[in-house]
């Protein structure tokens, strides 16, 4: 499986032709943006900017090698052509009536072009339940007696989709809305536990994890876009190390958090204090109605206010973060449809204690910035399987607010760390050296 190189490891990994499916329960902004944007790009109606697989090149040995080759050049991962995709919804409409509905691309250019092709992406019957998400109702979901009924039935449309489009692999996005809070419970403990749970109905088993085990037990690669537990309880991440599987999650770093993870770490790396942060936003899209909800919001707001604490690191530098006021808000504006607002006021202090202000004013559009990482979560997760990974795989951490990580080391936030974590992970895939800028042999002889 591996070769070693002094300090450098080459994976065997399996070649990547044939299709591969994309499964996504939840077939709202974010998906359908996702799945137009790859359709466009494949007809060359649009460029699939945001995404490092499909844009950023690696750099390889020393700066004068003069190597940087594209990372889909250098590692090798499925193409754009090979995917083909499905999903579950509530809420009946095709993906090209979800496109429309969501508004985040132009109709005229760029969902009414491949209306063909995406209107037969119909959403299969949802495990839905009402209770983890209040603020939606829809008719397109499944009615069975337990949740293992469901679980076992989702097990089945993943097989019969497989069949039906010959495909070779299979990849697992959830896309769906952001659940109520739920806590770890004994329920999540282990396998047994959870299956016997799911048997009797047990409050504490979202449908998320319904769909996380689904996907385990298909030996398909799951990735958690939202912030909700999902695939993060010692039950499933267990399954998936014992099934071989590679996992990620949760919740994507779009917006406010994405630049807060590049804020702070320039905070902290020049020994500038801060007295607090407040975050606040305003959203009009589905996502911004679920969030309304104070069960769902809390989820959210649990998965964006651990962020500084890692990176500030308040225990190793108490008169500088021991004190910080952070505070996070979302707010539901309907104008503003997915065309966020978020705004960031940072109190901080320097030299003898004297405050300065930043203020953030961030006018991004959440789906246009979430698409390009399910894209390469998909690819990524796609290359891990081929190449033996399981479980947990933290040089994903990139993507996510809430990089799921070992019990036993804390999760890295800071995104240049995050995206170093990245390459060298795929570096090392390809048995070739880390990068560790210290290049000292370039001025030692002088
Ligand atoms: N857009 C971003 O920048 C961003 C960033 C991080 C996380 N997220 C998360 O991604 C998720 C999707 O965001 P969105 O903007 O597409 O939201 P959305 O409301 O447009 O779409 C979510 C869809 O999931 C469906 N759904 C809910 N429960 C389901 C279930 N049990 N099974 C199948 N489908 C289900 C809903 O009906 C809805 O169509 C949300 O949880 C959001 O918080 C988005």
């Amino acid at each position: 499986m591996e070769t070693v190189e002094g300090n450098t490891v080459h994976r065997a990994i399996e070649p990547s032709p044939g299709r591969i499916g994309v499964l996504l329960p939840g077939l709202g902004a974010v998906a359908s943006t996702f799945i137009a944007g790859v359709e466009l790009a494949r007809r060359g109606l649009g460029r699939p900017f945001g995404s490092l697989t499909q844009m950023n090149t690696i750099r390889l040995g020393k700066r004068t090698a003069d190597r940087s080759p594209l990372i889909r050049d250098f590692v090798p991962l499925a193409g754009l052509d090979q995917l083909v995709f499905a999903a579950w919804d509530p809420i009946p409409d095709n993906a090209y009536e979800a496109a429309l509905r969501c508004g985040v691309l132009d109709a005229r250019e760029h969902v009414e072009p491949i209306r063909d092709f995406l209107e037969p992406i119909r959403p299969l019957p949802a495990a839905f339940d009402r209770y983890y998400v209040k603020r939606l109702d829809g008719p397109n979901v499944k009615h069975l007696a337990t949740k293992r009924d469901l679980a076992e039935a989702l097990r089945a449309d993943i097989r019969e989709f497989k069949a039906a489009n010959a495909c070779d692999r299979l990849v697992m996005v959830w896309c769906g809305s952001t659940e109520i809070f739920l806590e770890e419970t004994e329920a999540h403990g282990d396998l047994r536990s959870f299956e016997a749970a799911m048997e009797a109905n047990d409050a504490s088993i979202a449908p998320s994890m319904l769909y996380a085990y689904a996907a385990l037990m298909e030996g398909v690669p799951y990735a958690n876009a939202a912030p909700n537990l999902s695939v993060d309880i010692p039950a499933l991440v267990q399954l998936a190390y014992d099934r071989g599987v590679p996992i990620a999650g949760k919740d994507m770093k779009t917006g406010q958090t994405l630049l807060k993870t590049v804020i702070a770490p320039m905070l902290k790396a020049r020994m500038l204090g801060v007295a607090g942060w407040y975050s606040t936003n305003i959203l009009g899209n589905r996502d911004g109605e679920v969030l309304d909800d104070p069960e769902s919001f809390k989820t959210k707001e649990e998965s964006k206010l651990g962020v500084l604490e890692y990176i500030l690191q308040p225990e190793m530098y108490p008169e500088l973060y021991g004190d910080v006021y952070h505070k996070v808000r979302i707010n539901y504006y309907p104008p503003r449809k997915d065309n966020k607002e978020g705004w960031d006021n940072v109190d901080i202090f320097g030299w003898m204690g004297y405050p300065m202000q930043i203020k953030i004013d961030f006018l991004c559009r959440d789906s246009i910035l979430a698409a390009p990482i399910v894209l390469d979560l998909v690819l990524f997760l796609d290359l891990a399987k081929r190449a033996g990974l399981k479980g947990i795989q933290e040089w994903l951490s990139f993507y996510f607010k809430s990089p799921q990580h070992a019990p036993s080391v804390y999760p890295e936030h800071d995104l240049f760390i995050q995206q170093t974590k990245l390459k060298n992970t795929l570096r090392w895939l390809m048995g070739e050296d880390q990068i560790t800028h210290l290049g000292t042999e370039y001025y030692e002889n002088e």
